[in-house]
């Protein structure tokens, strides 16, 4: 790799205070240095993307490869979507880690089952699920918005989609939590239940292929293009990939835009009002807002240069990884009108907080219709719902792509039983 120029005034990255507030570094980078080569914690060296249009173009650009044996140090560089497990050779084999002619092939395949149709098929149980949540605590006056109902509801609705059992979705709970703690928890936690996962949804399409109902993972071993269908690893690849993809994305969503609702009073107060209005349109355009202001994904998953190129005029070998820093793209004043203040009528507001390009997010629809459904309800069950904290003393959960909160204590007047 080439150097780029670290000036003095240059900030740390990856440290504790950028995790909590990263911005300030992205607007230095996307000035000074706007594809910028760095060492990540991991000892991995990649070049970080930080403007909007180089983010874009980067994002479309065919040649930079998402599949991580083109990295020249394979060995460090697998296994990094954030996903964990995905070392295990057959759950490799999913959207995030190939390229076309297969990409294509998976995704035409998947878009077949999981259809927009079915999401919105879907939206009932998402306000159910998210009512039920909120009984659970709403009496007691204080909650985790995390633990109590960002974390649950995503997993319980993808579970119910893919047409996991209720009486097996607490386990799926369990395991999800092991596996979102990125081995924070016992020893050897998360491949356990990495495995058990992985044991679980191999028998459940070996199951529903003999017994079929109207649920995504029959949908899945149903589909067929051109007379070609998924096996049986590529449909549990599938649906591991679609529970991951779908699961710490949608809680970052709930407790990131909680967090922001909460932090801004006059838009929250403008939201609140229009939904008591029973409008939709701030409600729309303000989880896109949400997600462009403090977004799930910080950076887009791994990408690796096929050949040599330019981004940005910085010239990239082949080989080397590329991360589009997707938190800095959306803060971008090249792209957006005062990028750092919070506007949830914003219109002018093609984000890239869902990616762009061939993996642009499959699973958008539900995103949108879980983000929505969390937030109004929560809004309009909880009026006076306020932090129970200093912001200050909020800690952001470690790792590279993704970007959430641990906690979220928040307090309310409560519900009568
Ligand atoms: C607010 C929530 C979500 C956000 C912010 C989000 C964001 C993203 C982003 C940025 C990408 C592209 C990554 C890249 O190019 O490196 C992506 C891809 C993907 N997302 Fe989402 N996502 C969310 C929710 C979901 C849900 C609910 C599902 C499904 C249940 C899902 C399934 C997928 C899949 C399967 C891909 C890979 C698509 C491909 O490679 O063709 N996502 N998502």
């Amino acid at each position: 790799m080439t150097e780029s120029p670290a000036p003095a005034d240059m900030p740390e990255l990856f440290t504790w205070e950028f995790a909590n507030d990263p911005y300030p570094a992205y607007a230095w980078l996307r000035e000074h240095a706007p594809v910028h080569r760095t060492t990540l914690p991991s000892g991995v060296e990649a070049w970080l993307v930080t403007r909007y249009a180089d983010a874009r173009q980067a994002l479309a650009d065919q040649r930079l490869s998402k599949n991580p044996d083109h990295h020249d140090e394979p060995s460090h560089a697998k296994g990094k979507t954030g996903i964990p497990g995905e070392r295990k050779a057959e759950l490799m084999t999913h959207l995030l880690n190939i390229d076309p002619p297969d990409h294509t092939r998976l995704r035409r395949l998947v878009s077949k089952a999981f259809t927009p149709r079915r999401v919105a098929e879907f939206a009932p149980r998402v306000q159910e699920l998210t009512d039920d949540l909120i009984d659970r605590f709403a009496t007691k006056g204080e909650a985790d918005l995390i633990h109590d109902f960002a974390f649950p509801l995503p997993i319980y609705a993808i579970c119910d989609l893919l047409g996991v059992p209720r009486e097996d979705q607490d386990d799926f709970r369990d395991w999800a939590g092991m596996m979102i703690r990125h081995g924070g928890g016992p020893r050897g936690g998360v491949a356990r239940s990495v495995k058990k996962m992985r044991g679980y949804l191999a028998e459940l399409i070996h199951r529903k292929r003999n017994d079929p109902g109207d649920d995504l993972i029959s949908g899945l071993i149903r589909a067929s293009d051109h007379g070609e269908h998924l096996t049986e690893n590529e449909a549990a690849a599938m649906a591991f990939i679609l529970l991951f993809a779908g699961f710490e994305t949608t809680v970052n969503l709930i407790g990131n835009g909680t967090y922001a609702l909460l932090t801004h009073p006059e838009q929250r107060a403008r939201l609140q009002s229009s939904i008591a209005a029973g409008e939709r349109d701030l409600l729309e355009t303000g989880v896109e807002e949400l997600l462009r202001f403090d977004g799930p994904v910080e950076m887009a998953t791994w990408r690796f240069a096929t050949e040599p190129l330019s981004i940005g005029g910085q010239d990239i070998a082949a080989g080397d990884p590329v991360l589009v820093v997707l938190a800095a793209a959306d803060r971008d004043p090249a792209r957006f009108a005062e990028p750092d203040t919070l506007d949830l009528s914003r219109t002018d507001n093609q984000h890239l907080g869902y990616g762009h390009g061939i993996h642009y997010c499959l699973g958008a629809p539900l995103a949108r219709l879980e983000g929505q459904a969390a937030l109004a309800t929560l809004l309009t069950r909880l009026p006076d719902l306020r932090l129970a904290v200093d912001p200050a003393d909020l800690r952001r959960r470690g790792g590279l792509i993704m970007r959430g909160l641990r906690t979220l204590p928040v307090a309310f007047t409560p519900l009568e039983r």
